[in-house]
């Protein structure tokens, strides 16, 4: 087991570093950048479905959930396609509305969650075409979908799930990409742009991997918390939520993803001394929204830990603490501001003696409803 550790204390650390890896394994083959094309089998051999479709809707479960709500954001932003997403085991036992127009992606790393199974067959059997992004290779979902788009992770063993979620964001991305250049409704310079940033996001993370040091002094401090906010606000709310749950999981304490806008209707009432709130603060739209949102967490005396863009100067100012990230387009931002809150958990429930790679309770996969 050692050795399948690679020298890391935890599978969930070896994962979180193989991001990088991961996320080239995935898009490579698919992004041709020289050539401005984007080439996926499961989309190309499918095309007319996907673009006469009214809309998507996306099934999923825990951090597969998560992905998609990324992918609600980046698919809507590029290819202007309307997206719904779903927890696959309320749409399945609420007789949803879903006709012979619509297309469901299936998000799963394992491919064996049993809701998400279900929520398939009967999107299926209501004529919708459905769409797998899966991580295991001839898994139960890959075989029951349509046709689908793999994310090449490579086996995933801890069970806090990492370097899955950034791969099916990145599949989730080609693919709206893909769509929007068919559909006509992003530029050409537009696109070129985003399929530039696409691979040099790897590079990134290789080198925003070096904030693990910070983010142990960080956790150290903060490791003994019973609760814990976790904000962000349009691509970067699923990524509040993702980083709540990843501390939940491993490291057993209570925390709340919020959308960072909507913290007034209630969870400001939390807010003293003793609250750390983990603030998405990157380059975005909503800037000064979320400094605004600082401001409001400061004055009631909330700890501060903000994920910044190298260079910031106004959240640095505010926060109690900053994680700077490399500058990146704001549609693929989660793929960077989810790994300082990977190592935050990661660090927290390791310091407390938790055990990391197998959670209490919990199973990488869920194979009962
Ligand atoms: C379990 C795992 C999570 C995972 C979820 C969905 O709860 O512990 O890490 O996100 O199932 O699994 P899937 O394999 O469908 O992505």
């Amino acid at each position: 087991e050692q050795i399948e550790k690679g020298g890391y204390d935890h599978f969930m650390l070896k994962e979180i570093h193989e991001q990088p890896r991961a996320i080239i394994d995935t898009f490579r083959g698919r992004l041709l950048r020289s050539e401005g094309i984007i080439k996926m089998s499961g989309v190309e051999d499918n095309m007319k479905k996907l673009l006469n479709a009214d809309r998507i809707i996306i099934a999923a479960c825990g951090t597969s959930w998560h992905a998609g709500l990324v992918a609600e954001y980046i698919f809507e932003e590029f290819a202007r396609i309307p997206v719904e997403v779903e927890y696959a085991s309320e749409f399945r036992y609420r007789n949803p509305v879903i006709s012979e127009k619509d297309v469901l992606i299936a998000i799963s790393q394992s491919g064996e969650t049993a809701d998400t199974l279900a929520a398939i067959k009967l999107a299926k059997s209501k004529g919708a075409f459905v769409f797998g992004v899966c991580n295991v290779v001839g898994s139960s979902i890959a075989r029951e979908t349509d046709a689908g788009a793999y994310t090449h992770a490579g086996p995933e063993i801890g069970v806090a799930s990492t370097k899955a979620f950034t791969t099916q964001i990145t599949v989730l991305a080609l693919m709206a990409l893909r769509l929007a250049r068919a559909k006509g409704t992003m530029s050409s310079s537009k696109y070129r742009l985003y399929l530039q940033e696409i691979e040099l996001i790897p590079a990134k993370i290789e080198r925003l991997l070096k904030v693990d040091e910070k983010v142990k002094e960080i956790a150290e401090i903060y490791q003994h918390v019973p609760n814990c906010l976790y904000l962000g606000r349009g691509f970067n709310f699923p990524v509040a939520l993702e980083g709540a749950l990843k501390l939940k999981e491993i490291s057993y304490i209570h925390a709340e993803g919020y959308p960072a806008a909507e913290m007034k209707h209630g969870p400001i009432a939390l807010i003293d001394e003793n609250m750390p709130v983990i603030v998405i603060a990157t380059d975005s739209e909503h800037y000064e929204k979320i400094v605004s949102n600082i401001q409001e967490i400061k004055s009631r005396k909330g700890k501060i830990i903000a994920i910044v863009t190298e260079g910031d100067h106004v959240v640095k100012n505010l926060a109690d603490h900053v994680i700077e990230i490399p500058y990146v387009e704001e549609a693929f931002s989660p793929l960077l501001t989810t790994i300082p809150l990977q190592l935050l958990s990661y660090h927290i429930a390791v310091m407390r003696g938790c055990n990391v790679d197998q959670p209490r309770n919990l199973a990488k996969s869920v194979t009962v409803e």
